[in-house]
């Protein structure tokens, strides 16, 4: 339950809800009094599988640029809001759509694969697009006679080598947030906590991986540790998730892992790595776009067109009964 502050404004935001014919999709990493108003949190994959399916007329996407981007390009007729339009992604920013096309002009048989942290103009020189829920399948769905190219994060990247065993030329993007989880961090609060699982997400450095018990996307994350019989977790991943683990799993202990600068200044109290950018929501931004119905994600048609086709592909891949 979100404080008791900010339910005038969760009850705006309801009656905005109900005039506009709106959907609120979330991400995990939300701040928790935005989950809670939303009608959906979750992961990239599930994101994208609800804004391709509501019926809604406007979609109020409180997450990053290339997520309303993504919910944009596979509903294009509707309306897409985010509350912050500087909500951006290190991953995104990392890999210009010019400098994409360069590459791939250096190797005619290069079969592109694009992490969805990246912008729309990427995704439009894509065959394909992955999340960290569907990476591993749809990489190994991809033609085996083609040279895969992977962009933009490294780390997921060499996290997808390992698990299908398939070569590919990496792009050199991380996400700024995820790599600041360290082995030596890790396991300081491991020897703390030893009866706790260890859940880390992919876009983190393969040093922190080795250490885990579970490597997998959010929504996934989540999933393990309702399902584990284990009653403490250490989460290395973005700590807003952890609003929806204590709600889901109640009885349950999460820590959050904590960074390699928590651990530069053990004075300081913060130990969990926040995403600066999917912190630029907050409640108030998410009623002012729903009352002004901006910022508003606008596409040139060309690549509202092409972007769909990468999207399509995975989402209907992921589909696909295993
Ligand atoms: P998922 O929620 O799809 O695992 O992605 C995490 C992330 O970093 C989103 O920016
Ligand atoms: Fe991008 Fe990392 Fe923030 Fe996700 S957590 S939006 S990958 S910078």
């Amino acid at each position: 339950m979100s404080p008791a502050r900010f339910e005038p404004l969760a009850r705006e935001i309801f009656a905005l809800k109900k005039q506009l014919n709106a959907v609120i999709l979330a991400h995990n990493y939300q701040v928790p009094e935005i989950q809670d108003v939303a009608d959906y949190v979750g992961d990239s994959l599930g994101l994208s599988q609800q804004a391709a399916a509501t019926n809604a007329d406007v979609i109020v996407f409180c997450g990053v640029h290339f997520m309303a981007e993504t919910a944009k390009i596979l509903s294009p007729n509707k309306i897409v809001v985010l509350p912050d339009q500087d909500a951006g992604c290190s991953l995104e920013e990392s890999c210009p759509a010019e400098k994409l096309a360069a590459l791939q002009a250096t190797n005619p048989n290069f079969w592109t694969i694009a992490y969805i942290n990246c912008s729309a103009a990427v995704k439009a020189l894509c065959d394909v697009i992955v999340t960290s829920g569907n990476a591993e399948r749809i990489v190994n769905a991809a033609p085996k006679d083609q040279d895969i190219l992977f962009v933009p994060d490294e780390n997921l990247g060499a996290w997808v080598m390992e698990q299908t065993g398939r070569p590919m030329t990496l792009w050199k993007g991380n996400c700024y947030a995820h790599v600041e989880f360290r082995r030596d961090s890790l396991l300081r609060v491991k020897k703390q906590f030893p009866e706790a699982k260890v859940v880390v997400h992919p876009e983190s450095l393969r040093e922190v991986r080795d250490l885990a018990d579970a490597t997998c996307s959010t929504e996934k994350m989540i999933t393990y540790c309702k399902t584990s019989p284990a009653k403490q977790f250490i989460i290395v991943t973005e700590s807003g998730i952890i609003h929806r683990m204590q709600k889901e799993c109640p009885g349950k202990e999460f820590i959050c892992a904590p960074t390699f600068d928590a651990m530069r200044a053990p004075t300081d109290n913060c130990r969990c790595s926040e995403c600066k950018f999917m912190k630029m929501n907050t409640l108030e931004k998410v009623r002012d776009c729903m009352k002004n119905l901006a910022p508003r994600i606008e596409l040139p048609e060309t690549i509202l067109k092409r972007a769909r086709l990468p999207i399509e592909r995975m989402l209907e891949i992921s589909a696909r009964p295993n």
